[in-house]
Order: structure tokens, then C-alpha cells, then sequence
């Protein structure tokens, strides 16, 4: 029997636990992972590291086209000014399809990749067999995020995250070229009051019963 190449798409807002749940997945079923907001995050970070503006999308693109997807690190792109460039940028159209390009490509590994981000349902990979859409109240997302820097020791100031996950959400969901919003086919797991083995439970039926259709 000749196996499919296959992918599953993984969209959401910030903070949702999607990479977790991504992560786990790919793991799971062998498949390689791209977190995609790790592309436009390192698009950022090299912007801001060589001190130019954010709002040249020319230069901006020419970077994105830079971007080598191979060990790309969340720890070192994780700061909050590098999330915040990264949500800036990417309401550039030349930038996206830089960046959505060579996503893409990734896209088709063999047997399969699990992609994560805002746009993968909808844009990136339309055709994807599962596509879920991994969702949490902005109270419950701003509390991770709260847990998790205090879990590593770090100082968190409740309202100014929760602030942060409104203002991300809005400029996600806003923009006008892809917008953050579920694919029609896309599963809905809203995981406000779901536990991360009881998210990947869900997701796993999912993909199983989608598996054995292929
Ligand atoms: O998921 P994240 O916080 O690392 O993403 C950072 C920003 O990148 C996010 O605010 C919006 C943007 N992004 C996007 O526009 N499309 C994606 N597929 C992934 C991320």
C-alpha cells in the first residue's frame, strides 16, 4: 500500500496551545513540524537586528526571502518586541508570500508535516485533509501565558499580557491580507476548559478517522 504524502493544518490565535498540541502531534504520527510564526518572528528579529524600520516592505521581503526554515529556535525568538514586530510585518503582502512560499514547500515533506500558525487552513495549505482550529477565551490564553512565565521564574504582570493578547488578536484577525480566521472545513477545539491530553485526544480521533480515509 502506497501512503499518502500527508498534512495537518493547525491554525489559531496567540497562545491558544497550538505549538504544544503541534508539537505532540508530529511526534505522535513521525511527521515533520514548522511553527510558522517562527518564520515571520525571525523575518522580525533580523530587522531589528540590523536596526532598520519595520515599515519598508520592500526590505522586509527581501529578508523574508532569507529565512532558512531548518533550526529556527523559539527561545531565542520568543521575546515579547520580536512577537510584536512579527505581528507587524506580517500585515505585509509581499512578506507573506515570501514566507507562505517557502512554507509550502515544507509543506510537502514526506509522509507528512504538521504546520501551525494563522493562516495554514486557509491559505497556505487549502487542500489539507485536517485542518483544526485550536481556540481559547483571551482570559485563559493570557493565564497560560501568565503560568508560563512564572513557571520559569520570570516577572508577569496579569493585565498588561492579557492587553497584549486582545491587541495581537485584533491585528491577527484584522489585517486584510489573510486574516487569522477558521478554514469552512476546519475542526473547532476551543480548549478553554480542555486539558492538553484531552486536546490531543480530540485532535487524534480527528486525524485517525482522517488517516484511515486516505
Ligand atoms: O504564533 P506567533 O505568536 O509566534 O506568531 C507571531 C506573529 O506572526 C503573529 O502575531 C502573526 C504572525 N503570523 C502570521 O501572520 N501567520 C502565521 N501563519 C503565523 C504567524
Amino acid at each position: 500500500m502506497t501512503i499518502k504524502q500527508f498534512t495537518i493544518a493547525i491554525d489559531g490565535p496567540a497562545a491558544a496551545g497550538k505549538g504544544t498540541l503541534s508539537r505532540k502531534i508530529a511526534e505522535t504520527y513521525g511527521f515533520h513540524h514548522l511553527d510558522t510564526g517562527l518564520t515571520y518572528r525571525a523575518t522580525a528579529k533580523a530587522l531589528l537586528d540590523a536596526g532598520l524600520t519595520l515599515d519598508d516592505e520592500a526590505v522586509a521581503e527581501k529578508i523574508a526571502r532569507e529565512v532558512e526554515l531548518a533550526g529556527l529556535d523559539r527561545d531565542i525568538l520568543s521575546k515579547h518586541e520580536v512577537g510584536e514586530a512579527a505581528s507587524k510585518i506580517a500585515i505585509m503582502p509581499s512578506v507573506r508570500r515570501a514566507l507562505v512560499e517557502a512554507q509550502r514547500r515544507f509543506s510537502e515533506k514526506t509522509p507528512g508535516t504538521v504546520l501551525d500558525g494563522r493562516d495554514i487552513g486557509t491559505v497556505v495549505c487549502p487542500a489539507a485533509p485536517v485542518k483544526l482550529y485550536v481556540t481559547a477565551s483571551p482570559e485563559v490564553r493570557a493565564k497560560r501565558r501568565y503560568d508560563e512565565i512564572k513557571g520559569k521564574g520570570g516577572i508577569a504582570d496579569f493585565d498588561a499580557i492579557f492587553d497584549d493578547v486582545k491587541r495581537r488578536d485584533e491585528r491577527d484577525m484584522g489585517r486584510a491580507d489573510s486574516p487569522l480566521k477558521p478554514a469552512e472545513d476546519a475542526h473547532l477545539l476551543d480548549t478553554s476548559e480542555m486539558s492538553i491530553e484531552a486536546a490531543f485526544q480530540a485532535a487524534k480521533s480527528i486525524i485517525d478517522a482522517a488517516l484511515s480515509r486516505n
